[in-house]
């Protein structure tokens, strides 16, 4: 509860300043934004979130980032929403702080599907996103660009629909590879649970893209049920002349792969799935921005 309390707080007193600061910058938009922002329903919510990235597990809440601040270039936000056990999400974009630029800024926000590959909506403008009604997890990833210019970030309202079936044990991490380390799941030893979707998503250091800059994966398999206990595989490629920028890299799985590297300059995403029987005790995932280049995995 004292959480709760504190982060409606911050949200009044943002408000507030939001007021002054918006009035100083720009004469005709303040009531708008105070109007959108201080919406009695928005402060009712479970949760919400503030900070650049974070796993919200309320069946509804909102993200408030940078409303009324300016954004930094190559800031890389992942917010993953569980939303309790659900198996879809209604979305509302209340305030967008940028214009959409495919080679720019952009906020997308992903379906995460267990069994199923995930999809990407790009959130180009305010009002409901329709396409999110069938997802297990949500994520919204919010990248700036190298030129950012006196944009600001975004507002947004979740709800998750419920009737969600995968394991209440499934979890969510958010890494940064600003520091080499190793991710062992599950994190005790043991038994990872039937029915799971986890996610894991690896940023780099400071929440800031680097151009030049690698995250290397480095897959140690442990034991994961033959073909049916298996990880997907996401790269975030911001320079793809594609629109979507996230791109479908494929399956790990034990029947395959005893290691395997994965790379990229920006943010990775590893969806963990396992089926209704046999679970097995997991797998390991060391990550490091340096250091594999001379390095022969097999
Ligand atoms: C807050 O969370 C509880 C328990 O998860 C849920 O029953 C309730 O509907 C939620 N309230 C709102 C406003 O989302
Ligand atoms: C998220 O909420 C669900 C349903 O309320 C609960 O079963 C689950 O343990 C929670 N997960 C985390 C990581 O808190
Ligand atoms: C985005 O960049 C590509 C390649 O640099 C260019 O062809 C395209 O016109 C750009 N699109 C916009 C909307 O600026
Ligand atoms: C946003 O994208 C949709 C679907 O691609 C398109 O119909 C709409 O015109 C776009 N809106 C803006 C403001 O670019
Ligand atoms: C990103 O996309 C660009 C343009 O499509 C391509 O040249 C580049 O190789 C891609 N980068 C990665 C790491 O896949």
């Amino acid at each position: 509860m004292k959480g709760i309390s504190t982060l409606l707080l911050t949200f009044g007193l943002m408000s507030m300043l939001a007021l002054v600061s918006a009035s100083t910058k720009d004469g005709k938009e303040p009531r708008e934004l105070a109007s959108r922002y201080l919406s009695p329903h928005f402060q009712t919510y479970n949760d919400s979130s503030v900070q650049c990235g974070e796993v919200l597990n309320a069946t509804s809440g909102g993200i408030s980032y940078k409303a009324f601040e300016l954004i930094e270039p190559n800031e890389r936000c992942v917010w993953v929403i569980r939303g309790g056990n659900t198996d879809g999400f209604r979305v509302n974009v209340l305030y967008l702080g940028f214009s959409y630029d495919p080679n720019g800024t952009q906020i997308v926000a992903s379906c995460l599907r267990h069994y199923f590959e995930a999809y990407h909506e790009i959130l180009n403008q305010t009002g409901p996103e329709p396409h999110l009604g069938i997802c297990n997890v949500l994520m919204i990833t919010f990248a700036t660009g190298p030129n950012v210019k006196d944009s600001t970030g975004f507002v947004l309202q979740y709800e998750a629909l419920g009737g969600g079936v995968v394991s209440p044990r499934s979890t969510d991490h958010l890494i940064s590879t600003g520091e080499p380390g190793i991710m062992k799941y599950p994190e005790t030893p043991g038994q990872y649970d039937d029915n799971e979707f986890s996610t894991f998503v690896f940023e780099p250091s400071n929440n800031i893209y680097s151009p030049g800059k690698r995250i290397n994966l480095i897959y140690l398999k442990g034991l994961m049920e033959s073909h049916f206990d298996y990880l997907r595989v996401y790269t975030f490629n911001s320079t793809s002349t594609e629109l979507e920028k996230w791109e479908y890299k494929g399956v790990i799985n034990d029947d395959n792969t005893e290691t395997e590297l994965i790379f990229n300059q920006d943010l990775i995403l590893i969806e963990f799935h396992s089926d209704r029987n046999n679970p097995g005790t997991g797998f390991q995932i060391v990550y490091t921005t340096s250091g594999v280049e001379g390095c022969q995995v097999q």
